[in-house]
């Protein structure tokens, strides 16, 4: 029999393997080891859990795969709401104009004036989630709901494996290097209280299409786009069927915050959360100004059919986190943020054929084949 405190070890450095190996597996696409020998280091560690249940910390990687299926989803009321954002209905570049007119307006600045700062990021094309944090442990997920009370999505969220059981501990402010000083007290890492990170759920195109050829191959439902695939597939009551769907975050904002020195601008939140270990968005820069903001949006008309996810269109938010509270909200709006979107993207074509293919258990699937 081992002792308890070995068992207790044996899970710690199971649970640090486990979490290394899917970092390097779904991260950096550079798995180290075969998969039959990650499902050896798995199934110890879910047995070490059976075994003594108070093992099974939330931050296990045995609880991505999901727990029972729920009889219905339980209401989350949200500390801070989850707003929406004005859309700019002009696709042309002024745009961008229109929405630095209004904020430059709102805050009383003359043309004299130097230009407002933006942070300009994408408008990703999923579900909003909003992920609560207490002392660094994932411990709550929820949908945005009607942006007041959402519904707690717990087990699902917990399955997407670019979504971090727990934050990475930063180094305290002040200790630029990050290297410990032989004259420093030992530092403690700084971890907030509570952290509510607000972000988008989506599907890759490559996985949603990887994912739809299986099921496909398998007789199964095909999914209909990669937006209903990350919506519906949060909304699955059991789990174990979340847990089969490729899904994706980007983190983009925060809900609400206790115990942490909040930074002064947006682009510097996303910087500490992207630290803290959250997906953030590479494509995203501070502009100064309208024009920079209109070449932001060109910039991203001619990356989008490259990135391998679907957008909506940009978004530009005032940067600093001062004037975002000065500016205020109109009804559910902030007036400090903008989603600005692209033309529909539309072509003619013709059919030239309509193949039926059969499936596996005889189904029948037209497929028009365009010119
Ligand atoms: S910020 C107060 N940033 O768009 C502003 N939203 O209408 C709150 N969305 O359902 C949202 N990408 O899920 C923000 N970079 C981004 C976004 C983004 C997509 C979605 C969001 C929400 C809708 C807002």
């Amino acid at each position: 029999m081992p002792s308890a405190e070995s068992v207790t070890e044996r899970a710690a450095a199971l649970r640090a393997q486990i979490a290394r190996h899917d970092r390097l597996y779904y991260e950096l696409d550079a798995p180290e080891i075969p998969d039959a020998e990650y499902d050896r280091l798995f199934r110890e560690l879910q047995a070490l859990e059976a075994e003594h249940p108070a093992l099974r910390t939330p931050d296990s990687p045995t609880q991505r795969v999901g727990g029972k299926p729920l009889p219905a989803f339980a209401p989350v009321r949200h500390v801070v709401p989850m707003l929406s954002i004005r859309t700019e209905t002009d696709t042309e570049s002024t745009g961008a104009l229109n929405f630095d007119a209004r904020v430059r307006r709102e805050l009383k600045l003359d043309d004299t004036q130097p230009p407002v700062e933006y942070a300009a990021e994408l408008k990703f094309d999923g579900l909003a989630i909003n992920l609560r944090y207490e002392r660094g442990v994932l411990a709550l997920a929820a949908t945005r709901g009607d942006g007041e009370t959402g519904e707690d999505v717990t087990q699902n969220v917990r399955t997407i494996h670019e979504v971090p059981l727990t934050l990475v501990p930063q180094p305290p402010a002040g200790e630029l290097s990050g290297r410990p000083s032989l004259f420093d007290a030992p530092s403690v890492p700084e971890i907030p209280e509570v952290l509510e990170v607000r972000g988008e759920v989506y599907m890759r195109r490559d996985r949603f299409d990887a994912f739809n050829l299986r099921a496909d191959a398998a007789g199964e439902r095909t999914l209909v786009n990669p937006r209903n695939a990350a919506a519906g597939s949060i909304r699955q009551l059991d789990p174990a069927i979340a847990a089969r769907r490729p899904l994706s975050f980007f983190a983009y904002g925060l809900g609400e915050v206790q115990g942490w020195n909040v930074p002064a601008t947006h682009a510097g939140v996303l910087d500490a959360l992207a630290a803290f270990g959250m997906p953030v968005c590479d494509h995203r820069a501070v502009c100064s100004g309208a024009d920079a903001l209109a070449a932001f949006h060109a910039r991203i008309a001619e990356a989008r059919a490259g990135l391998p996810f679907d957008i909506d269109g940009v978004v530009y938010k005032v940067n600093s986190l001062a004037l975002q509270q000065k500016l205020g909200f109109v009804t559910r709006e902030p007036r400090w943020a903008v989603a600005h979107k692209y033309p529909a993207q539309e072509a003619l074509t013709t059919v030239q054929d309509i193949e039926v293919q059969v499936g596996r258990t005889g189904k029948l699937t037209p497929v028009a084949r365009l010119a």
